[in-house]
Formats: C-alpha cells, structure tokens, sequence
C-alpha cells in the first residue's frame, strides 16, 4: 500500500461521511403539492367557526390544551403533537399543513419518525381541509 495515497483518500472518505451523516441527521426538506389557500378564507368567520368545531371534535384530543380535552398520553407521543398556539404556524405555507392533514403520518419522513398523526383525507372535503387549515393559522399567536 502507497501511505503517501492512502491519506488522501482516507480524508476523501471521512469527508463523504461526515456530509452523509450532516445530511442524514438534519431536517430534510419535505416537498408537497402547491396549493393556493381559497381567497378570503382567514376573515371569513363562518368558516373559521367550523374549522375549530372540525379541530375539537377530531383534533383537539391530541392537538390541544387540557381544556380542549387533550389526552393524558398525548404528552408522550414522539414525535409529539404540536398545539399550533406557536406563532410560525401564521407564517407557515398553508400548502404544507393542507398536505400534512391530508396525509398525516402515511408519507416519510413522519411514517419512519413513529408518528401518530392520522390522514384525514378520505375522510374530509378539501373545504373542510381549508376550514381547518385557516383555523390553525387563526389560532397561531
Ligand atoms: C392521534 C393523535 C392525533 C390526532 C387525532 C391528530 N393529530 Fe395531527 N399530529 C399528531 C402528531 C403526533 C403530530 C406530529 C408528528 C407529525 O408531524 O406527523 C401531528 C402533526 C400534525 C401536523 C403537522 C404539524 C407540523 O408542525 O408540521 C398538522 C398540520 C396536524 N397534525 C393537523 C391535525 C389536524 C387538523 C387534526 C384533526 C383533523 C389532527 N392533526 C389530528 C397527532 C394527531
């Protein structure tokens, strides 16, 4: 073996590995179908009224507070069920959270992360699936 050749190569490796592991570990960006929220939708108050019946009737049990009726066990999921009170749900593409009601934990990376999150897509009309998208945006602070 050549020891002046091996280095390099042996640094070539440990470079590949190092971004795959960066790689690897990091967030992926996911990517989803563009999706235009419907015009008006977040001062429609009618609408966001049956987005947050839609969210304490099917979501709020693992969604939201101890008063909305969250589970005991929903403080142990992981990856856990996020309360969408944060405020980057306002900024967050509407597209995205569309995409993660309507798929929920059936697409990776959140199928390999254990997830819990349900697909709600059989069982809800886009509009509905609108109703709720706004609602949560709504309820970001
Ligand atoms: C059985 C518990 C459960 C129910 C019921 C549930 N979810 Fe989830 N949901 C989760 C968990 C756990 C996550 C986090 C893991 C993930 O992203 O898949 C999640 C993630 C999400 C995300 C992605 C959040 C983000 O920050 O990327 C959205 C959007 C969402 N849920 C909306 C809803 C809506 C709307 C409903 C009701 C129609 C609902 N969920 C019902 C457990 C649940």
């Amino acid at each position: 073996m050549n020891g002046a050749k091996s280095i390099p190569k042996k640094l070539l490796q440990l470079i590949i590995l190092t971004v795959l592991l960066v790689y690897g570990c990091g967030e992926q960006p996911v990517t989803y179908p563009a999706r235009l929220m419907p015009d008006g939708l977040m001062q429609d108050v009618a609408q966001l009224q049956a987005g947050q019946a839609l969210f304490r009737s099917k979501c709020a049990s693992c969604h939201g507070k101890t008063s909305e009726g969250r589970y005991d066990r929903a403080a142990f999921f992981i990856p856990p069920a996020p309360d969408f009170t944060g405020a980057h749900y306002r900024e967050m593409d509407p597209a995205y959270l569309y995409w993660r009601i309507e798929v929920g934990k059936t697409v990776e990376p959140y199928r390999s992360q254990g997830s819990v999150m349900p697909a709600w897509g059989a069982h809800f009309s886009e509009k509905k699936i609108w109703q709720l998208v706004a609602y949560l945006q709504v309820r970001a602070h």
